[in-house]
């Protein structure tokens, strides 16, 4: 139906004839000559009606509206001096039509596609229209564009692309499960995957040596910014490899990302840093370091205090630990908000001191020694003006607190490098977190991961256990996760005791992948990526919904289609499935 399209003419064809089409952006009428921005999917070229040149078209010009559908035959021309226009890529042309053809209508809008911000609801309710914003369709023009980079790039090393089922078992990566009546099958159900987990480890058991998927995964869960029930992982494992050897294959893949859609290169290795120190410096396993303000721990310097609420917590075995803000003036309203911060955030409280004329000055300060104080300065090493927080509470709450309160400081503060991309793996996590709620131990990453040491005949604390599982971190957002699997049976039933899942519950829910282990499985491991994730943060966006061309919103509905929906009572019936209404 068309020549070319619209962005990819250029001076060089001036004097060519030339048959475009595509969408009516804006219209201008100046009395005379009727000029239209024609737009497709590589951007704009301005159309001219002119009524010597064209009579029949430049009649039909009048009626076309934003968004017609419009193909148009005509010369491509200089544009006379003067009316060239710099922001557009074919600025300096423009397209003199002899004929004119409205190919399809549009009914007025429920948002212009020139508003820097329509509403969201409506955007996703519209989400055709959304995409034809320059911006939107750029994103998934890029989007695109990553696939095809991280394909092409696992292919030249090897990998294998291998579908799994969405119809399946449940994989227990720690979210609830989506689930899908079976007809065939009344009363039994399918869980759609949370990950292909136990598949790719049975595509190595079946020896396909490197394995990768562009893959949909579900998960019911919360939702938030970088969350949807239904994401994309770049998924993948590998046979007879450890650590290093997929941490530097997943390096590889990141560079050929990263280097794709920022045009930059990506210096690699990426720095690691152990799960312990995360903890202990950053309060979480996800530091964002493109600002520094560590944490720092006081607890030695107060084991002989007076000062009450430090020796309650010191004589608890609990820590005390600042954070030094250098360089900043602080009035007393800065301080008080900071207090109000950190209890709103489930802090008991939070201690300040400013150091003033060499001394540190604060409401506790007549509490403490010269040693005291003395010590605290020189470890944090303020100068005059400099402010400290200092929190105590058990190791844990501080920890998790203070790392919530350094991401306020840093952002308040505008201590965050703006434009900076700060990659981190963490590793060395422990392989199981106590779990409160359930008064047992749960993995930390998934239950198929190895330890550092054999857990069969392991007798001691199972908090202390290592795991041999990484995680890669962009500006503190976790963008991937992995380890290497337990291969051996024996290893495998050893995590299900620490667990306390017993044999019989571990071979109903996956007992085909115990089997597979116990047939010449081998050494293996792999990681996967938040694609959605890595594109949100590499494409400077917000939320996740920015990245995912059909998102659902936080009540994990679609807008564009309406679901999820009733379903016919002849659906139900043909599943044997009744429904009542449960009161809460
Ligand atoms: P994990 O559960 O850590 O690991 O998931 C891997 C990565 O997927 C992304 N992610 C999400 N993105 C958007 N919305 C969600 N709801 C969501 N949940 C997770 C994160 C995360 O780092 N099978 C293991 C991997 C392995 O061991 O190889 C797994 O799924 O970026």
């Amino acid at each position: 139906m068309r020549h070319i399209e619209c962005e990819k003419l250029s001076s060089t064809d001036i004097g060519r004839d030339v048959v475009l089409a595509g969408w009516v952006f804006r219209r201008r009428d100046h009395g005379g000559l009727i000029f239209a921005d024609l737009r497709d999917i590589t951007g704009i070229i301005q159309v001219v009606f002119s009524p010597e040149i064209a009579p029949e078209a430049h009649g039909i010009a009048h009626e076309i509206k934003q968004e017609y559908v419009i193909r148009v035959e005509g010369t491509v021309s200089r544009r006379p001096e003067g009316t060239e226009n710099k922001e557009l890529a074919t600025g300096d042309i423009e397209v003199y039509v002899r004929t004119l053809e409205v190919l399809n209508t549009c009914k007025p809008l429920p948002f212009q596609l020139e508003d820097e911000e329509p509403n969201e609801s409506l955007r996703l309710k519209y989400r055709y229209l959304d995409m034809r914003r320059p911006q939107v369709q750029k994103v998934f023009v890029e989007r695109s564009r990553a696939m095809h980079v991280l394909r092409n790039h696992l292919v030249s090393q090897d990998f294998f692309e291998i579908e799994t089922p969405f119809l399946t078992k449940s994989t227990p990566e720690g979210a609830r499960d989506f689930i899908v009546p079976s007809r065939l099958n009344p009363g039994e159900f399918y869980a759609l995957p949370q990950s292909p987990q136990l598949f790719k480890q049975i595509l190595m058991v079946a020896g396909f040596n490197r394995y990768f998927q562009i893959v949909r995964c579900f998960r019911d869960e919360d939702l938030r910014a970088d969350r949807q029930p239904e994401f994309t992982q770049l998924d993948l494992e590998m046979s007879f490899v450890d650590v290093d050897d997929v941490i530097a294959l997943s390096e590889g893949v990141v560079k050929a990302v990263f280097e794709t859609l920022k045009g930059v290169p990506l210096e690699t290795p990426i720095m690691r840093m152990d799960f312990d120190e995360a903890m202990e410096r950053y309060g979480t396993d996800k530091p964002d370091l493109r600002f520094e303000l560590p944490m720092v721990e006081l607890t030695p310097f107060f084991r002989e205090t007076n000062f009450g609420v430090f020796k309650k917590v010191v004589g608890d075995g609990g820590a005390i630990k600042a954070i030094a803000l250098h360089g900043r003036t602080l009035s007393r309203k800065d301080l008080d908000d900071a207090v109000d911060m950190a209890k709103s955030m489930g802090a008991g409280g939070l201690i300040w001191m400013r150091k003033d004329a060499g001394k540190l000055q604060s409401p506790i300060v007549k509490f403490l020694s010269e040693q005291e104080t003395g010590s605290t300065d020189q470890t944090c090493g303020l100068q005059d003006g400099d402010v400290l927080f200092i929190m105590a509470d058990t190791r844990d709450k501080v920890n998790e607190l203070m790392g919530r309160f350094r991401l306020y400081l840093g952002t308040k503060y505008d201590l965050v490098r703006k434009d900076t991309f700060s990659f981190l793996w963490v590793v060395n996590f422990p392989l199981l977190e106590y779990s409160n709620e359930e008064k047992r131990y749960v993995a930390r990453h998934h239950p198929f991961t190895s330890a550092k040491e054999s857990m069969v005949n392991f007798s001691g604390d199972p908090g202390s256990i290592r795991a041999n599982a990484y995680d890669l971190v962009l500006n503190g957002v976790e963008m991937g996760g992995g380890s290497i699997r337990n291969f051996r049976s024996d290893e495998q039933m050893a995590m299900f005791r620490l667990l306390k899942i017993d044999e019989e519950e571990a071979v109903e829910q996956f007992g085909f992948l115990l089997e597979a282990l116990e047939m010449g499985a081998p050494p293996h491991g792999g990681i996967a990526f938040g694609l959605d994730r890595i594109l949100m943060m590499l494409l400077g966006l917000e939320s996740i919904r920015d990245v995912i061309p059909f998102p659902k919103t936080q009540k994990g509905t679609c807008l564009l289609s309406g679901a999820p929906a009733k379903v016919s009572q002849r659906q139900l019936n043909e599943l044997k499935i009744r429904t009542v209404t449960v009161k809460e």
